[in-house]
């Protein structure tokens, strides 16, 4: 017997391997806003929207690029150069939320977890429809039961999914402050293809008909 996962999406998760004092150092002395004052249950997010812009985030931005690289080219097998774009800083205290969303304009997205402690509320990945559009009676959750899957993150760890894929932060009881930097990504190379009238090119790239 063989069980086929139909179309499934990777997510991938990795630890990085080298000490980040300094990064976290930094990444606490920036500017923190709440960005919807509507909502004072939010999490809040860094004024600067090009962390990983800095000198001082260097390192951790090659390694994260890197991952990009691999789950690019390795796991969708894909020729396409996706780089990094907008990075910024969600910082999560006691009983602040992230609502349900995902990150239009981009290809795939990442979070960094520079500060993640076990007490403090998961990354939790969502799909918006039922499985199989029903409500069965489930004895245990598993991979093919499940509406919504919690990430197994903690501190360092970085993990990097469909930019499509909802997700939420539920509030936490923990007094400790949750820092995770967040990123989208996207790419110049070509997207489509000419034949089929899909591409994205602004001009004929095989040199007729123009
Ligand atoms: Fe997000």
């Amino acid at each position: 017997m063989n069980i086929l996962p139909l179309f499934s999406l990777p997510v991938l998760i990795d630890k990085y391997p080298n000490s980040f004092d300094d990064e976290l150092k930094y990444i606490r002395s920036l500017s923190i806003r709440n960005r919807d004052h509507q909502q004072s249950g939010s999490t809040s997010f860094s004024q600067d929207n090009f962390i990983l812009n800095h000198s001082k985030m260097k390192k951790v931005r090659v390694w994260i690029q890197e991952k990009i690289n691999f789950y690019i080219n390795n796991i969708l097998s894909s020729s396409n150069k996706v780089f990094i774009t907008q990075s910024w800083i969600v910082s999560g205290s006691k009983g602040q939320s992230l609502h349900l969303h995902n990150h239009p304009n981009s290809i795939v997205s990442a979070v960094w977890y520079p500060h993640l402690t076990r007490e403090q509320s998961p990354l939790v990945l969502t799909q918006l429809g039922l499985p199989f559009n029903l409500q069965l009676k489930m004895k245990n959750d598993n991979q093919w039961n499940s509406k919504s899957v919690a990430a197994p993150l903690e501190t360092g760890h970085l993990i990097i999914f469909p930019s499509s894929v909802y997700h939420r932060v539920e509030a936490s009881d923990s007094d400790d402050t949750r820092i995770s930097l967040a990123l989208n990504t996207w790419t110049t190379d070509e997207v489509g293809n000419q034949d089929t009238y899909t591409s994205n090119a602004t001009s004929n790239s095989k040199g007729f008909g123009v």
